[in-house]
């Protein structure tokens, strides 16, 4: 990472001081670097540190009159290449969450169309605090990168998440964005998520557990990326990603219609939803009123889906796939990888603590017809980024 311009947003946190030799890193791999400063920041570091690094004047006040006409607000959020705020208390997530532009920071970054990166530190009451946790889930919403912050010693004395990454850290989160960002632009690529419903009468439906969030995050993630993104998906309480064609649908046979119509145009079709494989053969039109006897619900095949893509993939397209085991895990993966002629399999198991339905993690292996890769425990947005690597980037 070289020739780049960097704005560099720095806010009242004890972190601060190591941002000093972030910056000065930054500057020695030859990129321009500016600081900005909310007055919280400048009581824990001197803007004078950060100017001698960076070799520029540090923006802090928005009134200054010997302020540089070229280095307004404006004229530095349109030539950064990336604007990263380190360290992020939790006061600046829940501004930029919300648009709030009330200082040289954020009115900068609110005007910023570049990747931007979010590096929270913070004490962990305040960072596991549901708020904070949401205007997170906010930032990531809007397409912001978001780190995660380590687990440690934190200075307020407790224990617990909430410690700044290191300096080293934030360098190559920022090399990453910079170096790779937009890698899939011009690529369309559809993702499914979430459980399907299978009505039974007017009241009630057959459905399954999927929450959505690890094709919600594989959407995300693709769409940071730089490609055009398709979302179909099933019912989920997540909120709908920004900047994504984003189709709702109930049953499979909608999903299965939403998908196939679509195909041709896509150059990569990842299926993470939860198809139901069987739906009722008819939906009764009144509410079922129950009797004495137990019930039967005669139930029909659904249309694979995915099975139906991978007969009609065309050249160049890629198909991912994923399966969803109790046993048998890697067995039971490669062999859907075969039968419905997919690319890649993503296999993950509901017996593996940490990964399936509902949390924020996975345990995922990829496996492709000569290859087989294990991912181990991560986010289920570390999990979409490296599985988009390593299926997409070759
Ligand atoms: N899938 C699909 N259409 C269906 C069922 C599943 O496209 N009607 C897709 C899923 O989205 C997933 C893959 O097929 O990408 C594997 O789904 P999974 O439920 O694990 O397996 P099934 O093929 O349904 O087989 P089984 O239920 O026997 O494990």
């Amino acid at each position: 990472m070289k020739n780049k311009c960097i704005l560099v947003g720095v806010t009242g946190g004890i972190a601060a001081y190591k941002i000093a030799s972030l910056v000065s890193s930054l500057k020695k791999a030859d990129n321009e670097v500016h600081v900005l400063m909310t007055k919280e920041a400048e009581q824990f570091i001197t803007p004078l540190t950060f100017q001698t690094l960076s070799a520029q004047r540090v923006i802090t006040d928005m009134f200054a009159i010997d302020f540089q006409p070229d280095v307004h607000h404006v004229s530095l959020a349109k030539k950064a290449d990336v604007f990263v705020i380190a360290p992020a208390t939790a006061n600046i997530i829940a501004k930029v969450a919300h648009g709030i532009a009330d200082d040289m920071l954020t009115t900068t970054f609110l005007a910023a169309e570049c990747p931007k990166l979010i590096v929270p530190a913070m004490n962990t009451h305040m960072l596991n605090n549901p708020v904070t946790q949401d205007n997170i889930e906010k930032c990531r919403h809007y397409g912001m990168h978001v780190m995660n912050s380590s687990a440690g010693y934190l200075a307020c004395g407790d224990t617990g998440s909430g410690r700044m990454p290191e300096p080293s850290e934030i360098m190559d989160a920022i090399s990453a964005i910079v170096e790779d960002d937009r890698w899939l632009s011009g690529k369309k690529v559809l993702v499914t998520a979430g459980p399907t419903r299978e009505e039974i009468d007017p009241v009630r439906y057959i459905t399954n557990h999927s929450s959505g969030k690890m094709g919600y995050e594989l959407a995300r993630a693709a769409r940071n990326l730089g490609a055009e993104v398709t979302l179909v998906s099933g019912q989920c309480t997540l909120a709908r990603p920004v900047g994504v064609d984003f189709v709702s649908v109930t049953s499979a046979a909608d999903m299965a219609e939403a998908v196939l119509s679509r195909q041709n145009e896509q150059d990569v079709i990842i299926m993470a939803a939860a198809v139901a494989d069987y739906t009722p053969i008819t939906k009764a039109e009144q509410k079922i009123k129950k009797s004495d006897g137990d019930l039967g619900i005669p139930l029909k095949r659904t249309k694979d889906i995915l099975k139906a893509l991978g007969a009609a993939k065309k050249e160049g397209q890629v198909l991912i796939g994923f399966a969803m085991e109790t046993e048998n895990l890697l067995a039971n993966a490669r062999e859907k990888l075969l039968a419905k002629n997919t690319d890649f399999i993503i296999a993950n198991s509901i017996a593996d603590k940490g990964a399936g339905f509902g949390v924020d993690t996975n345990i995922v292996t990829i496996l492709s017809p000569d290859a087989e890769e294990a991912l181990g425990l991560l986010s289920k947005e570390e999990t979409a980024e490296e599985i988009l690597k390593y299926c997409l980037k070759g």
